[in-house]
This record gives C-alpha cells, structure tokens and sequence, in this order.
C-alpha cells in the first residue's frame, strides 16, 4: 500500500480496538480495486468520543466503522440515521458526506445477506427464532421484521430485555407477530419444532465457552441454523447441527464480512470484491 497527498481515509472507532480484523479486510478490498483509500485502527476511549467524531470532519475522514461500546453512544453526535439505524438504535458505520456525519447499521443488512448467499435462504415469510436480545440480538430482529419474516420469537435469559424488544417491534411491524421466552430447554424445544430459522445472537459458544440449552435430538434436518459466533468457526451449536443431519447451519463470519463489504460500497460507491475480503479474513 502507498500512501500519498491523495490518499483517503477511512477507519474503525472502538475500545479496546487491537482485535478487530477491519483493516485486514477493507485494505484489501482497497488494494484488488486499486482505490486510493487507507483503512486505520483508532482506539478512542469511551470519553474521547466527542472528540474524536469531531476529528472526522476536522480531518476529513471519508468513513469510519463503530464498534464496542460506542455503537449507540455516537447516536447523539450525528447528523442523520439511516431507517435500520434509526430501528436499531445503533450505529456500525459513519458516512462523512460533505461535513454531515450520516449513521448507517449494516450488521442487520450483513446478516440477511449471508443468510441469502451462505445458506440460501429468505426471511421472508419464515418463522424466526432468535435466541438473544442484546445489541446483536436487536439488530438482527429488526432486520428480519424489515425482511417480512411472518413471526419472530425472541428467547432471552433476562426475559424482561425481550418483552421489551418484543413490544417494541410489535410497535414498528403491527403484521409481524413477536413473542418473548425465556431461554429454558422446554420453552425453546417448543419453539424450534415450529420454527423455520434459530438463530444464535448470544455470546454463548464464543470460544466454545458456554452452551444454548439445546441438544442434538432437539433439531431437524430442514431447520436453517445461524450462529453469529464465529470464533471457533465450528461453534458448539453447529458442531450439534452437523450431528444432527441439519443441511443448513453457518457461523458469523459471513456476516461479520457482509458488514464490512456494505460499508464500503457506502464509503467508495464502489461494488465491495467480496471473496477478497473474506480471504483477507480467513
Ligand atoms: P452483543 O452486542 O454481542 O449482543 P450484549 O448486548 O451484551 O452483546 O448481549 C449479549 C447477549 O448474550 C444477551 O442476550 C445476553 O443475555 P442477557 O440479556 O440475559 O444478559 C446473552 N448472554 C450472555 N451470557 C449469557 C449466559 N451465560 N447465558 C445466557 N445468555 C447469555
């Protein structure tokens, strides 16, 4: 990579930051296309914030992805939101558009897209349950409402935190039906047996610690799983999938590249070479 007087900039907002695989992958979606663009790492603590958006217009950052904890935090300092955002209550992705600073959320787009091109399958029309209802768990409800699903069941252990979400988007999608349970085996076994698609948005499972209360024999061949952890890429989830003949069960990594190549179409306007980002991430 060169960098010169006419190089852009684009980065990631988070604390702690040296984990992310951002820059790996936006670098090299900038190097295939031959785009002038530079991708950087910022670490910004919690009440540098302010600052540090300011220093987007200051320094004429095309673009910045926003991660923990500041996803809904930088609400407030932004000019506009985007509808999924807006729904989400949450921002992932910062388009400087000529001084305004305009928020976008692509997890909940990323999601449906690797859903489509990794398992090949619709929301739309499909009964949906999602176990988790934080930050993850809220963006991937509304995309699904915004998708059409026709019922979408959200299993939480904090069952208050899903009555809530469930009452909110009941609000936004009076067509889409929304219950809330509790993460209990029999209360979830009773929902995966008239379910279309579970999905994982727990941390449970991450680095194979923790598991869903759900077993092999729970699962059906037909059900489409998705799991959002993609550390390990076999999560415990899949590994009972697999062992159960289910044909379509995927990780997150999809997902976590499909964000990625969103936001830089929303930076470059360029489409994003989506098998080079997901190479850089592998
Ligand atoms: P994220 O942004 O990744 O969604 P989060 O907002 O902290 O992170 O949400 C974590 C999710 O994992 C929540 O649904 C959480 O359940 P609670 O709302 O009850 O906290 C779930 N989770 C985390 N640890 C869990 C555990 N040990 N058992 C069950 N659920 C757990």
């Amino acid at each position: 990579m060169k960098i010169t007087g006419k190089t852009k900039i684009v980065g990631i907002f988070g604390y702690p930051i040296e984990h992310t695989f951002s820059p790996l992958m936006h670098n090299a979606a900038f190097s295939a296309l031959g785009l002038d663009y530079c991708y950087i790492p910022f670490e910004v603590r919690p009440e540098d914030l302010k600052s540090a958006l300011e220093s987007i217009r200051a320094l004429n950052i095309r673009g910045v992805n926003i991660t923990v904890p500041h996803k809904e935090a930088v609400i407030k300092y932004l000019d506009g939101l985007s509808k999924e955002a807006k729904l989400i209550g949450a921002v992932n992705t910062i388009e400087n558009r000529n001084g305004r600073l305009i928020g976008h959320n692509t997890d909940g787009r990323g999601f449906i897209k690797s859903l489509l091109e990794d398992a090949k399958t619709k929301v739309k029309g499909k009964s949906v349950l999602l176990i988790g209802a934080g930050g993850a768990g809220k963006g991937v409800a509304v995309s699904c409402a915004l998708e059409g699903a026709s019922e979408v069941v959200i299993a939480n252990r904090t069952i208050k935190k899903a009555e809530e979400l469930a009452k909110y988007l009941s609000r936004h999608f009076k067509k889409i039906k929304f219950f809330a349970i509790p993460l209990e085996k029999h209360k979830i076994l009773n929902a995966i047996v008239k379910t279309d698609i579970l999905i994982n948005a727990t941390s449970l499972g991450l680095q194979g610690k923790g598991l869903l209360p759900i077993s092999q024999k729970d699962l059906h061949r037909d059900l489409v799983i998705y799991d959002l952890i993609y550390n390990p890429q076999i999560t415990p989830l899949l590994k009972i999938a697999r062992r159960a003949g289910v044909k379509k069960a995927v990780n997150g990594l999809g997902m976590l590249i499909h964000q990625g190549a969103i936001a830089f179409q929303i930076w470059t306007g360029k489409k994003p070479p989506v098998d080079v980002m997901k190479k850089a991430v592998l």
